[in-house]
């Protein structure tokens, strides 16, 4: 998505090899046009999945989900990472370790709000060790829902969450993929190049 990528590029700040900032319009100030666009785009690429929800973790997946819910017309379920005061029973539970931060954390999401009836799309932000998306899909599995896919705003291509996700048998869209942030600069996967091999 180059409307995505130009922003990466132009406001994107590499931290390290392997970080790269984005605070100024998806991880804590954020762009509602560029999300709106995020969203349009997620729709059309999963628009023949036959959707009925999209499940996401808090708190930067929100956004995007958001808009995406808004295009496909279906609600958006949030994943919460630390325990709730009203969310307290018949919930779905996965446990996921960062390696990035280095912590683990218990998952949850309500039982009422996924059935088996239910086709799901996966939103997140990052795409990094992929323990977040497969957090998630182990969530929509115990309510017995079936993954359409899984939809993320910056894959950062150089570590391994795509190909495990791909390995498992999942559909991944990822709408900036990152192939390596050596030097300080961003370099995106060449998409037309890896096509032809
Ligand atoms: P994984 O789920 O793919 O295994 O990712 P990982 O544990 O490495 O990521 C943990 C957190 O760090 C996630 O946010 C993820 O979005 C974020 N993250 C990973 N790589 C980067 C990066 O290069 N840049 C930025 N800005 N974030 C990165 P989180 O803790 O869930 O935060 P939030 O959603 O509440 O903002």
């Amino acid at each position: 998505m180059e409307l995505l990528k130009d922003r990466i590029k132009k406001d994107g700040k590499v931290l390290s090899e392997h970080v790269l900032k984005v605070d100024s319009f998806l991880n804590h100030q954020i762009d509602p046009e560029l999300m709106l666009a995020i969203g349009k785009e997620f729709a059309e690429r999963f628009a023949d999945e036959k959707i009925t929800k999209i499940v996401t973790i808090e708190s930067s997946g929100i956004a995007p989900s958001v808009m995406a819910g808004l295009y496909m017309k279906v609600p958006v379920i949030f994943a919460r990472k630390r325990k709730s005061l009203t969310l307290n029973d018949d919930l779905l539970t996965a446990t996921v370790h960062s390696f990035t931060k280095n912590e683990t954390n218990e998952i949850s999401l309500s039982k009422k709000y996924l059935s088996n009836e239910d086709r799901v799309l996966v939103i997140d932000d990052f795409l990094a060790n992929g323990q977040a998306a497969l957090g998630l899909v182990e969530i929509v599995e115990q309510a017995g829902a079936q993954i359409a896919g899984i939809g993320i705003v910056i894959e950062k291509s150089f570590q391994e969450g795509a190909q495990l996700l791909k390995e498992a048998g999942l559909r991944v869209e990822s709408l900036a993929r990152v192939a390596s942030l050596s030097n300080g600069e961003v370099s995106f996967v060449n998409e037309n190049v890896e096509e032809l091999v």
